[in-house]
């Protein structure tokens, strides 16, 4: 591992310390400090592939997190944005985009006739949330174990591994960071993923006071973790039977597991969506949105959500060169679903070769690789994949294949990201790479 590092040592090394000196903890985000274990600072970016400051080219397969279904700088993306540059990014003032990222949204997603953009993942969860207790005048917010809703004091939980802990209501609920109050605590309950005794049991002790259910559809941060089958439509007859809303937040899984999310592929439809990532390529942009009678108390300018730069016109060029594509092109989903199948089935095949067990949650082009502290069943996989996660010896791999030029997150909680960049030689390169590291680890 020493000798490793030291291998690494030069530009990135020297950037990195550089931008420690002003930007506290080297990155703007707390969740993306964590993403370098080898220093790596990036000089550009293109397809699927990134540059560092050393001059290596990578392969990426977390593509920052999500947003670029077509790959990085895809030419026809940045030429949209770019000639909305040149006529005005922002004027305050409607503009004739508008329109059409609200008709495309509305088209792809049915259940959101209309929608409010805002300009991250948090802000628009913390609004919908927002609007679920005025329309409903509760204020209890029920959660799921596992799931992340950004950083506000609304929606932070301290993390919990899904199937670490015993199935119970409210399992360890706790501020997710310092500072946050306390009492917001009172008004949001946790509940365990995947398990339906614990939603009905939610429902039965507090029924009249839940305002809404949040859920990531497919749980996607502590691995991929899709639905156990029945419980989101389980959570909207609920929710429906008891006065609350429910709330997608497809953020991550919006316009990346289908065409019109999850919502589509599980035929469930929720009172609000949330969407970001995807939904503006790499652009900061979210929209969340439901029934013209849903959102009607923002249509009255009673219910409150505002923002200078929510609805910016560069970030509606970005929303519209990202939907007109996804709309008109008739197979990216069948190929991102291929391409993610045989990437599952190769990353298996090098880990079954290495003889060391490894939990793959996957949704489409949506994947989680992460070493397992020991083997389990395919039937296991969903239910007990992410309490088996081994973080150490992940983080080995991840450090020896940055070195080798694949680029996956060393939090084995952050999935892959597959692109339309992403060929089926790229994926093995990656296999390859990874099979030489998964070699070296065996002998730590
Ligand atoms: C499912 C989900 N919801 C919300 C968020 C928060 O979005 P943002 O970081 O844009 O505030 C994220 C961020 O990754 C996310 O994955």
């Amino acid at each position: 591992m020493q000798q490793m590092l030291a291998v690494n040592t030069g530009a990135n090394e020297r950037s990195m310390d550089a931008i420690r000196q002003v930007i506290a903890g080297g990155s703007s985000s707390n969740m993306r400090a964590k993403g370098f274990v080898i220093p790596i600072v990036v000089r550009r970016a293109s397809g699927a592939r990134i540059w560092d400051m050393n001059g290596a080219e990578l392969i990426d397969v977390n593509m920052g997190y999500g947003p670029h279904l077509f790959g990085y700088a895809d030419p026809q993306y940045t030429e949209d944005i770019a000639a909305q540059l040149r006529d005005g990014a922002m004027t305050g003032l409607p503009h004739r985009l508008d329109l059409e990222a609200g008709e495309l949204i509305a088209q792809l997603v049915p259940s959101m006739e209309q929608v409010r953009f805002a300009n991250s993942g948090t802000e628009a969860l913390m609004s919908a949330v927002r609007l679920a207790r005025m329309s409903t005048e509760r204020t209890l917010i029920v959660t799921f174990a596992g799931h992340y809703h950004g950083w506000s004091d609304t929606l932070l939980r301290r993390p919990v591994i899904p199937g670490a802990l015993p199935a119970s209501l409210d399992p360890g609920c706790e501020p997710g960071a310092p500072g946050m109050l306390p009492e917001t605590l009172s008004h949001t309950i946790q509940i365990p993923w995947n398990d339906p005794d614990s939603l009905r049991a939610v429902f039965a002790r507090h029924g009249e006071r839940i305002a809404a259910v949040v859920c990531e559809p497919v749980l996607a941060n502590a691995g991929v973790v899709p639905p156990a089958p029945g419980l989101l439509a389980m959570a909207r007859e609920m929710s429906a039977a008891h006065g609350a809303f429910l709330i997608f937040d497809e953020v991550i899984t919006g316009f990346r597991v289908a065409r019109g999310g999850a919502q589509a592929l599980y035929g469930v439809t929720p009172d609000l969506t949330v969407l970001s990532k995807v939904l503006g390529g790499g652009f900061p942009v979210s929209a969340f949105g439901g029934t013209r009678a849903t959102m009607a108390p923002l249509a009255r300018n009673e219910a409150f959500h505002a923002g200078v730069y929510a609805g910016n016109h560069a970030a509606m060029a970005a929303v519209v060169s990202m939907l007109r594509r996804i709309s008109s092109s008739s197979d990216i989903y069948d190929k991102l679903d291929a391409l993610g199948a045989y990437a599952e089935s190769e990353v298996r095949k090098v880990f079954a070769a290495a003889g060391l067990p490894v939990w793959i949650g996957r949704a489409g082009s949506l994947m989680s690789v992460s070493l397992s502290t020991r083997r389990l069943r395919p039937e296991q996989e969903t239910a007990e994949g992410p309490a088996a996660t081994d973080f150490v010896l992940h983080r080995e791999l991840q450090a020896r294949c940055q070195r080798g030029g694949v680029y996956f997150h060393p939090n084995p909680f952050e999935p892959w990201f597959l692109s339309t960049s992403h060929t089926i030689e790229d994926i093995n390169t990656v296999c390859g790479v990874i099979k030489d590291a998964l070699l070296e680890i065996e002998d730590l």
